[in-house]
């Protein structure tokens, strides 16, 4: 039982901002791949080291490195009832990976929601981005801001822009989607597990579709999980 969800959508589209809130909402993990990479950069690992270069560019971290991290960590207990990849799978060979691991347990995807928007809108939201150091929340300094400006309204750490934020990397991120992860829109498509949500709404409509969505292909959320709505 549990949801296994894949949110497929264009650098952003909001799909870090509405993992974040179903995670809370279903409580299973928001498990990011964008966010592992960050980790290991802050500490400094091997793989860290690796991935640097081809992360500030805005091109992929190879394959081999992905797969490998992604899998380690929905291999671990808290991940057993389900979890919400953001970022993960973005190309292919990722998504056959990821299949594969997953059949291995006897288990599979229940959805994967494609959160659309044009490319224009993408680009003014990555454009105000801030991220807090402490706890990842994303915020806007224009479609949503934080109460006070540099600091986290959760817990109150330092917001901080991305070294990936800069007007080349987000176009350089922007082709690399059209090129290598938009393939992945058919793929899902034929296996009759995409759906699509309007992401040019409002972060709150956004989220109301996803939860629709998650509903209809898992079953309604849990009392537990309701609770915390
Ligand atoms: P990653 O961290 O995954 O970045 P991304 O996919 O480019 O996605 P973003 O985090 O930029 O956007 P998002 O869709 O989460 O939008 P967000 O919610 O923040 O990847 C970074 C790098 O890591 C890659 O370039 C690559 O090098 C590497 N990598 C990661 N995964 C990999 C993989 N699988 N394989 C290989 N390499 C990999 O929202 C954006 C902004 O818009 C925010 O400011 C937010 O407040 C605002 N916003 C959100 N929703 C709305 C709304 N509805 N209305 C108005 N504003 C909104
Ligand atoms: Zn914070």
């Amino acid at each position: 039982m549990g949801c296994r969800i894949v949110l497929l959508g264009m650098p952003g589209a909001g799909k870090g901002t509405q993992a974040e809130q179903l995670a809370q909402a279903l409580g299973v993990p928001h498990v990011a791949s964008g966010d592992l990479f960050r980790e290991h950069l802050d500490k400094g690992t091997e793989l860290g080291r690796q991935a640097r270069a081809y992360m500030e560019r805005g091109d992929l971290v190879p394959d081999e490195v992905t797969i490998g991290m992604v899998a380690e960590r929905i291999a671990r207990p808290d991940c057993a009832n389900g979890f919400i990849l953001d970022g993960f799978p973005r190309t292919v060979a990722q998504a056959e990976a990821l299949e594969r691991l997953l059949k291995g347990n006897g288990t599979a995807l229940d959805v994967v929601a494609f959160i659309r928007v044009r490319e224009e809108v993408a680009l003014a939201r990555l454009a105000g981005r801030w991220t807090c150091r402490n706890c990842g929340a994303v915020y806007h300094t224009l479609f949503n801001p934080p109460r006070q400006a540099g600091v986290c309204d959760a817990c109150g750490g330092e917001l901080y822009q991305r070294p990936d934020e800069t007007e080349e990397a987000h176009r350089r991120r922007l082709q690399v989607y059209q090129q290598q992860t938009a393939p992945l829109v058919d793929y899902y498509r034929r296996a009759g597990l995409l759906v699509e949500i309007d992401g040019e709404q409002s972060i709150e409509d956004v989220q109301a579709d996803l939860r629709a969505v998650v509903e209809s292909a898992c079953g309604s959320l849990t009392a537990e999980s309701a609770e915390r709505l």
